[in-house]
């Protein structure tokens, strides 16, 4: 009832809305369910947790994108990013990798973008708890392997598409939808992800910038999430917080512009790659990738100097 509730408020604001399902009643027996919930607890607290912290290079948890739904756990929000039927599309091919992705490579490599840190070994305790517990959120659905791209049903009916259809609207931005997106940011944002994106510590997570040592604080510029059309797709379907669908798509275009022109870390591949005896194999055609802010400007055409105006950045 709950859901059906949920689907009718939304389609009457307009919002493409998908309910993407929820996690089983009952975890498996034995220490496969131990597995699952290593796996559940590493989600919630990747940057502290003892076997993922030291891989993590900022202040974020996988539960930070991949939202918690009605049931408060990690990838059951029904927003863009939902890992409900994630397990099912794998392996999958993927176009940045250029080669297919198991879960586990798929998992590893927000690692080393989302989270600015390394690619856990493929097989590693941590690694495989991960897989088994985003493996658990698709119990009982159809295998249904993805020859597009490396994402769930759901996340491919909602998510290309959409970040299609907001890559024609930052394309056209000037130095005045960057004010207007400052201004989205200071009356919907700000009051959680605090006045300069950082976040207030164990409650919102931090969305640009560095701490007082001088760490990078959220996702680096190789990350999904710093592509200014990804971004802007992700942001429309899931803030603010519990008022997805609500903002319209020129506001999101102008925050998502915003934030991404802020200062993040560069992104460098084989940084985020540990010396290869630990590594292990690397299952990537492509061993060379950068990023940085400017770069990511520049795959829309835009020019990140003129968007900020006189506030330069690097
Ligand atoms: C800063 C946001 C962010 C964080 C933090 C993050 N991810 Fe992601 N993740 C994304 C985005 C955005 C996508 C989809 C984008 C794409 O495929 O280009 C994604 C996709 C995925 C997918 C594929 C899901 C699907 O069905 O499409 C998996 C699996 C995944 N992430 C695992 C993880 C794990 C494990 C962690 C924690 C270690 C994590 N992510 C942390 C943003 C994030
Ligand atoms: C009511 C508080 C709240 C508001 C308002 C809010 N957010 Fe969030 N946001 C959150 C929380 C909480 C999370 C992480 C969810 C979790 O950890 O369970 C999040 C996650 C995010 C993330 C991914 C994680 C990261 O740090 O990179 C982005 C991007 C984001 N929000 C952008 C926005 C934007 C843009 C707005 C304004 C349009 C906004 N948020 C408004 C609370 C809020």
């Amino acid at each position: 009832m709950k859901n059906i509730l949920k689907i009718a408020t939304i389609s009457l604001i307009g919002a493409s809305y998908l309910f993407a399902g929820s996690a089983p009643k009952t975890y498996p027996a034995g220490e496969l369910g131990k597995m699952v919930k290593l796996g559940e607890d590493i989600s919630a607290n990747t940057d502290t947790h003892p076997l993922t912290k030291d891989l993590v290079g900022n202040k974020l948890q996988c539960k930070s994108c991949h939202l918690k739904g009605d049931d408060g756990k990690t990838g059951t929000g029904d927003g863009i990013s939902s890992w409900i039927g994630t397990a099912t599309a794998f392996p999958a091919w993927s176009d940045r990798e250029k080669s297919v992705q198991t879960l586990e490579d798929r998992s590893n490599a927000c690692f080393m973008r989302s989270m600015n840190g390394k690619r856990l070994p493929n097989s590693s305790e941590a690694s495989v708890a991960i897989a088994s517990y985003i493996t658990w959120l698709s119990t009982g659905m159809p295998i249904n392997m993805n020859e597009k791209g490396p994402w769930s049903p759901h996340n491919t009916e909602l998510y290309p598409k959409s970040a299609k259809s907001f890559k024609t609207i930052i394309e056209k931005a000037t130095h005045a939808n960057y004010v207007t997106g400052e201004q989205v940011y200071k009356a919907k944002c700000s009051s959680c992800h605090g006045e300069n994106g950082e976040g207030v510590d164990g409650t919102f997570p931090p969305l640009w910038g560095q701490d007082a040592n001088g760490k990078w604080l959220a996702y680096n510029t190789g990350a999904g999430m710093s592509k200014l059309a990804k971004a802007a797709a992700w942001v429309k379907s899931n803030m603010p917080l519990g008022e997805g669908g609500t903002l319209k798509d020129q506001e999101v275009a102008d925050v998502v512009l915003y934030i991404n022109a802020q200062p993040r870390a560069d992104f460098d591949l084989q940084k985020g790659l540990l010396p290869k005896e630990q590594m292990g194999y690397f299952n990537s055609k492509v061993l060379e990738e950068k990023g940085s802010v400017r770069g990511n400007f520049k795959v829309l055409k835009l020019d990140i100097d003129e968007i900020r105006g006189d506030k330069k950045i690097k």
